[in-house]
């Protein structure tokens, strides 16, 4: 699926945002706290926009992603090779224990099927101290703004699939996985019990968005 989107994904995301996907992106960076020297790696990378301004602290950064399709664009926007590229599941990531210093995703926690596995991973890699952030949807608790919610972006996602692919239900994938997403209070229950602390999630767009934010415990923490 999101080979089939991904000529169109950089446009759609700014569409969809309002122009505004930009700016949360650098506020998951700045949020991120990192420093030249550290190792970051961008979970769901996509044309790599987030690994790109980790790339700006003067960190190594890697960004890893599922579709070789997503990988090519973020390595055609990353022409002088400041991030390396890695094809792979974030549920089984390729990286030692304690590598990380950071580890960042955007919109990528509510997409992987085993949401519980993705942040195991995380915890696994980063080292005590490490940071993770998350940008992602949120799914509203009130029953009547979710259900507005969903279908705003079902109807608006579905005169974009067919203006842009000819398929109404192209982006039917966004509304679906905010049904089946637990929701950001849920996910900062999660890292609070895989052993983050400092997990809170900072509203964006009034709380339909979210910037998710944990440290992993030291020692003695
Ligand atoms: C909505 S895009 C997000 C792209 C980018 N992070 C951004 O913020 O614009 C979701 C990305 O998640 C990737 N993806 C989906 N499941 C994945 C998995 N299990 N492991 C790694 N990447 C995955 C997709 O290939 C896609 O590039």
């Amino acid at each position: 699926m999101f080979a089939t989107i991904a000529d169109r994904y950089d446009f759609i995301t700014v569409a969809l945002s309002y122009g505004r996907d930009r700016r949360w992106k650098q506020r998951v960076a700045s949020l991120t706290g990192m420093q030249a020297g550290e190792t970051a790696v961008d979970l769901a990378c996509g044309t790599g926009d987030i690994a790109l301004r980790l790339a700006d602290a003067g960190g190594h950064v890697v960004g890893l992603d599922l579709t070789p399709a997503m990988l090519a664009l973020a390595r055609r926007k990353d022409q002088a090779r400041r991030i390396r590229l890695v094809q792979a599941d974030m549920t089984h990531l390729p990286f030692g224990d304690a590598s990380a210093d950071v580890v960042t995703a955007g919109y990528g926690i509510r997409n992987v099927p085993d949401l519980d596995a993705a942040l195991a991973e995380v915890h696994r890699v980063l080292r005590p101290g490490g940071r993770f952030v998350a940008l992602d949807f949120n799914k509203p608790a009130n029953p009547v703004l979710r259900s507005a919610y969903l279908g705003y972006l079902t109807v608006v996602g579905s005169v974009f699939g067919w203006v842009l692919h000819g398929d109404p239900d192209t982006y039917r994938y966004i509304p679906a996985s905010i049904r089946h997403y637990p929701g950001a209070d849920v996910v900062v229950e999660r890292l609070v019990t895989l052993g983050f602390d400092e997990a809170r999630w900072e509203p964006v767009l009034g709380g339909l968005m979210a910037i998710h934010v944990g440290r992993k415990k030291r020692r003695g923490d």
